[in-house]
């Protein structure tokens, strides 16, 4: 596929962009006491390496009232300066526009973060944390006003190229923009040009201040499906209020607010390219500066139908290069094939930032740690050895790769017929197919790197010890249990009634084990995908499912992923019914009999089929008859202790320092 609407340049004021594709702005929360170090430095300059043609950076909290996460920049201190600087030159140098946004949360920041107020136009509720706000006064609008032109100041002290205004799901900008936050009778509220006139005020000093060479963006959003937030026709307006002044050089289109948290970072659930309708309508409007069009667009291929489509002058990949630092520099030479795809599970990088820490990637375990695992250690050993990695799934597909890219001869056995192990069943649940895609990929790239694949190759102890391996790497996975315990009922070991035959697992049904009766009764104690997407793929079968979970919602590990409401909202949608804070006391081959964790109260359900998403255990048998042997292997993944696939792919990839 010819990718040219993606290497075309694109001038922006005193810069020319190398190509269409933006790393957009994302909170690494990598900041250390405040200031960007060597992680930070690390993980920019792999994307500036990679090819992004612009690199907008995390966003500078302009005052201390906007300040969001522990890993923020500090505000207003010039500090920042010489760090930034480092940075700034580093990525230059690779040839890489460099921007900062600037931002301000408004009536949604995170008080016992910031130790301060929130501050809004008229004192609205916070929908981050569900607390008040404090209504700007006069003084404290000019000293934000002044928070952000000092602030773009800085930036350009530290050399970057310009500054994104941040004015995006109902941020402190955009807070002013809208009746619903903005109830103000005073020359910041009321009529569109009063309700505008703080953002403009904004980059009318910044481009006073900073001069005509520097780049400035806005970066906008929407909302449609929120009835209080600006409609298309309202937000084109506003735009446009802007644009006439040529107050901006570029607009950058997200999607979602802080009132629909779950659209600004779509998952799996929602399509592809979500932010390009609202980018399409502001390039079809006439606008004068350029557009950029974020959210969902993922990949190369995307990017070029988007840009050849007229619908944006330049696309944003935000997870895409997250995933794969290289995503550009593949594209543009033609090894499309070896991109390793985002699978927008959100598990690691939101489902990191949200708990505050530093960000990563599911299938990338390097993102933060680049600086420390740079090229050196992917690179050839001297002392080359014959490998033996068994199992196929995530942890042994990585473990094969980094061992094959250091040059090592590596067999790869896997028992079943294909590769994935447990992870390619949950590439079988709805919508999550990006997953098998992964697993395609690993088999392309262990093809290229020569790596022994030998399926449907079952391997006992001695005829490991007998295949003479320097290294034996096991990655056997884990087994679900069929026991049926559960942690909420910790004095029963066994549930009775788990031995019939009519209970099975959720990887049961996903290999097609099982085929269950209608009626399913699905115990989940994860509230993970593995029961939720089993649930998902059944309801849409048309069989009857009921949830119970220990936990107080469905879907509850879901919530750091900022994909829990998306899925309840669907398995309502299917007709799922959704049994809470209970455990299941009996399974009599007919009914579950359940009992209330609050109250003790029972309740029966009839259904066909028990469903068990309960606990796992590690698969690691072959290990100890290993080291009976005398063979020491190397465990890895779920065969270590059973978690998620970030885990195992982590510790695949941490193989390279063992060998
Ligand atoms: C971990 C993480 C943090 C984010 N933080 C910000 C932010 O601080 N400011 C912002 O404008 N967008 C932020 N975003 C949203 C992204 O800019 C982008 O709109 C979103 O990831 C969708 O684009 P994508 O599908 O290319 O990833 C964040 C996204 C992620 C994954």
């Amino acid at each position: 596929m010819g990718l040219h609407h993606v290497f075309r340049p694109l001038t922006l004021r005193h810069k020319t962009l190398r190509n269409r594709i933006v790393f957009g702005a994302h909170t690494t929360n990598m900041a250390e006491g405040g200031l960007p170090g060597d992680r930070h430095l690390g993980y920019y300059l792999e994307r500036a390496r990679g090819g992004a043609a612009m690199i907008t950076v995390e966003p500078m909290p302009v005052h201390p009232a906007a300040v969001l996460t522990r890993g923020n920049f500090r505000p207003g201190c010039d500090s920042v300066i010489a760090p930034f600087r480092r940075l700034t030159s580093a990525c230059k140098a690779e040839g890489a526009v460099m921007i900062q946004q600037l931002y301000h949360v408004g009536a949604h920041g995170d008080w016992d973060n910031s130790w301060h107020a929130h501050w809004s136009p008229s004192g609205g509720p916070s929908y981050h944390d569900h607390v008040g706000s404090h209504a700007m006064t006069e003084t404290e609008i000019e000293e934000t006003i002044d928070g952000f032109v000092q602030a773009a100041l800085r930036c350009q002290k530290a050399g970057f190229d310009g500054v994104e205004v941040w004015a995006a799901y109902h941020s402190l900008l955009d807070q002013f923009w809208t009746p619903f936050s903005n109830h103000r009778t005073d020359q910041w509220g009321g009529s569109l040009e009063n309700r505008t006139r703080l953002s403009r005020e904004i980059l009318r000093r910044i481009r006073a201040a900073c001069g005509e060479d520097f780049i400035i963006g806005l970066s906008v959003s929407e909302d449609l499906e929120s009835k209080v937030l600006p409609d298309r026709d309202e937000i084109l307006r506003i735009i446009a209020l802007h644009d006439a002044e040529g107050l901006m050089d570029y607009v950058t289109v997200g999607v979602g607010s802080y009132i629909a948290f779950q659209k600004i970072i779509p998952s799996f659930q929602f399509a592809e390219n979500l932010g390009v309708d609202l980018a399409a309508a502001l390039k079809a409007s006439g606008l004068k500066a350029r557009v950029i069009a974020e959210a969902g667009i993922r990949t190369p291929e995307n990017a070029n139908t988007v840009l050849g489509a007229g619908q944006a002058d330049l696309v944003a990949i935000v997870r895409g290069q997250i995933a794969d630092p290289h995503l550009v520099a593949k594209a543009q030479d033609g090894r499309l094939a070896d991109i390793r795809g985002c699978l927008s599970c959100n598990q690691q990088c939101w489902g990191r930032r949200g708990r505050d820490y530093y960000i990563s990637c599911l299938i990338n375990p390097s993102v933060g740690h680049e600086h420390e695992w740079g090229e050196g250690r992917f690179a050839p050993t001297e002392t080359p050895q014959r490998v033996l990695v068994v199992g196929g799934g995530p942890a042994g597909l990585e473990a094969a790769r980094v061992a094959a890219e250091r040059s090592h001869a590596v067999i790869l056995a896997e028992a079943a017929p294909h590769l994935g192990g447990a992870f390619r069943l949950a590439g079988l649940q709805p919508r999550r197919d990006q997953i098998l895609d992964l697993i395609d990929w690993y088999e392309r790239q262990l093809r290229q790197l020569g790596v022994d694949i030998r399926l449907n190759t079952y391997l006992e102890a001695e005829e490991i010890a007998a295949m003479d391996a320097a290294r034996v790497v096991l990655a056997t996975g884990a087994q679900p249990d069929p026991s049926g315990f559960q942690k909420a009922l910790p004095h029963v070991a066994h549930l009775p009634g788990a031995d019939h035959s009519n209970v099975a697992t959720v990887e049961d049904i996903m290999s097609r084990a099982v085929r269950p009766g209608r009626n399913v009764v699905l115990l989940d104690e994860g509230g993970h995908w593995r029961g939720i997407g089993t649930a998902w793929h059944l309801a849409a079968a048309g069989h009857a499912v009921s949830i119970v979970t220990p936990d107080a919602m469905v879907g509850q590990a879901l919530a750091r992923m900022a994909s829990d409401g998306t899925a309840r909202a669907e398995l309502a949608r299917l007709g799922v019914r959704f049994v809470t804070e209970h455990a299941i006391i009996e399974w009599t081959g007919q009914t579950a009999g359940c009992r209330s964790l609050l109250t003790g109260a029972e309740q029966e359900i009839a259904a066909d089929t028990l469903l068990l998403a309960t606990g796992r255990k590690a698969d690691d048998m072959l290990a100890d008859a290993l080291r009976a042997l005398g063979c020491a292997p190397l465990v890895i993944g779920d065969a270590l202790a059973p978690r998620q696939a970030a885990a195992a792919i982590r510790e695949g990839l941490g193989v390279m320092g063992e060998i």
